[in-house]
């Protein structure tokens, strides 16, 4: 395997869930968390610029040096992986609404909540209907929920955004799959109105299917190190960010370990 960071990527800071997960299970890579603030939200846009923006994305990283590719995001994964995966020299793993755990942990009705390209994308389809009794699943594209946490996750707005949305769900609703890496910051808001509905993100996985090839290509073991970039020209958009995506990878932590409920 290359020498190089391993390159987290998302529109904005929803891939900080993934990122602090991957460091979790492989504490001695260095890691770039490059967010694409500039075009961010991904969500509502066609595939194929969603594609583009993730290609010329890695593009302007690579000179930095990259050793994989971790799409930490749900609709870049959707509008891009197998084609991004057959351009690169490196390993690209991706994201996926995490389905099939759900549909296994429970009888009932699985509800995934996913920006409107995921939903929708054809990669959905075929994973759902690779699924045995998918139709027990219901996506639901949520737009605007991005926005409102980049914002601020406990953002006053959310929490009626959510109860109207899954309102005619809620009776037979026994699962609920966040299939958006933002969406992960809102745990404990779904804990507090929801407690007895089980969560389920693709966070995890990912992050063992990218320890799996590392440690298959071999370990290259860097210190650990840590870049947070977006694309927003400037140092003072750069420090902003580099301030903004620590108060968020730290609150996540923290949301993590205490369990708490906002
Ligand atoms: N966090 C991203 C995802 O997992 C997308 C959010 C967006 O840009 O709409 O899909």
């Amino acid at each position: 395997m290359k020498k190089g960071y391993i390159l987290c990527f998302d529109s904005g800071i929803g891939g900080l869930t993934t990122l602090v997960q991957a460091r979790r299970l492989l504490p001695k890579e260095d890691f770039i968390y490059y967010a694409d603030t500039v075009h961010a939200p991904y969500g509502d846009k066609p595939r194929t610029e969603v594609l583009k923006l993730t290609r010329n994305a890695i593009a302007s990283l690579k000179p930095l040096g990259l050793s994989a590719v971790l799409l930490a995001c749900n609709a870049a994964t959707s509008a891009g992986a197998a084609t991004l995966r057959g351009e690169l020299d490196m390993p690209l793993v991706g994201l996926e609404p995490a389905i099939k755990p759900a549909l296994k942990a429970v009888d009932g009705q699985v509800i995934v909540l996913s920006t409107v390209l995921t939903v929708h994308g054809e990669k959905f389809h075929v994973l759902l209907e690779s699924l045995p009794q998918h139709e027990r699943v219901k996506a639901l594209g949520c737009p605007g929920l991005m926005e409102l946490i980049e914002e601020n996750p406990q953002h006053k707005n959310i929490e009626p955004y959510l109860r109207a949305l899954l309102r005619p769900y809620e009776q037979d609703m026994s699962a609920l799959v966040l299939g958006c890496t933002h969406y992960i910051f809102l745990k404990p808001l779904f804990k507090r109105l929801w407690p007895n509905i089980p969560l389920f993100d693709g966070n995890e996985g990912v992050s063992r299917r990218l320890a799996q090839i590392i440690s298959l290509q071999g370990l290259k073991g860097g210190a650990g190190d840590l870049l947070m970039l977006c694309s927003e020209h400037g140092e003072e958009a750069q420090k902003r960010f580099a301030i903004k995506s620590q108060y968020f990878y730290d609150y996540y932590e923290k949301i993590e370990k205490e369990d708490i409920l906002v």
